[in-house]
């Protein structure tokens, strides 16, 4: 990986957690997660979680004054300087310039994007059946990746739950969302040259060795 930061696209459930946990230990470049920051957040009840919350519960977009604030303070730390994998962010085309801006302002070279690609049949199917740890955030599934324990978390030892936002008809939602607002981020980088895509329908070994080999 190049000194230049990633972005992680593609729709809910297609696998941009995973990889970018498997990214960051790979590449020491720390997972940014705006999703996870909101629920760390909502979690913590601090005023941010608590405005975030309704939003996120009916799957719609967080406002964008919200999330630049967030991503902005999160680049500036000094773990973030050599580079970042960025998941759930930006998640529309205002985000996306406030990024590349940000990015010129700071000195940092561009991000490149990739495009995880995944069906909306294969989505449903992963996030009807995930469990995440409220602790981590680790993502599990209870048919392909269950945990040792179950309702623990491998990894950390914390409490496996389902999250709100994952009943079928609130992916429905996030998913014409994911549509509208941030599918167009695919054409906005592509016309940029900075967009690489894989297939991330194969197993997450597969889609990682990929995955590497397109940002290399
Ligand atoms: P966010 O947390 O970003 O959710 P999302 O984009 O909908 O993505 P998910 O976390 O659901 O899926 P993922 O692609 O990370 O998949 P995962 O690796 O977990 O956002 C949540 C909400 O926060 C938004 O709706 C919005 O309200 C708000 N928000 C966040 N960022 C925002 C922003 N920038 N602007 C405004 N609002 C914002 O995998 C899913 C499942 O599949 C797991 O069970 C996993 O084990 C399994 N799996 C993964 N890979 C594979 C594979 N290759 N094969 C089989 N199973 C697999």
């Amino acid at each position: 990986m190049t000194g230049t930061s990633l972005v992680l696209l593609g729709p809910p459930g297609a696998g941009k957690g995973t990889q970018a946990a498997r990214l960051e230990a790979a590449s020491g470049f720390p997972h940014v997660a705006t999703g996870d920051m909101l629920r760390m957040a909502r979690s913590a009840g601090t005023p941010l979680g608590d405005r975030a919350k309704a939003y996120m519960d009916r799957g719609d977009l967080v406002p964008d004054d919200v999330i630049i604030g967030l991503i902005e303070e999160r680049l500036s730390e000094d773990d973030a300087m050599k580079g970042v994998i960025l998941d759930g962010f930006p998640r529309n085309p205002a985000q996306a310039k406030e990024l590349d801006r940000l990015m010129e302002t700071m000195g940092r070279e561009l991000p490149l994007a990739v495009h995880i690609k995944v069906s909306r049949e294969e989505v449903l199917a992963r996030l009807t059946g995930r469990l995440v740890c409220e602790r981590c955030q680790e993502a599990y599934h209870v048919m392909t990746r269950p945990p040792k324990t179950i309702g623990v978390c491998d990894k950390c030892g914390g409490r496996l739950v389902t999250r709100s936002d994952d009943s079928p008809e609130t992916v429905r939602h996030r998913l014409q969302v994911y549509e509208e607002m941030t599918a167009p981020l695919i054409v906005y980088y592509g016309d940029l040259g900075r967009l690489r895509e894989v297939d991330g329908e194969r197993p997450v070994d597969d889609v990682a060795r990929e995955l590497l080999e397109a940002i290399s």
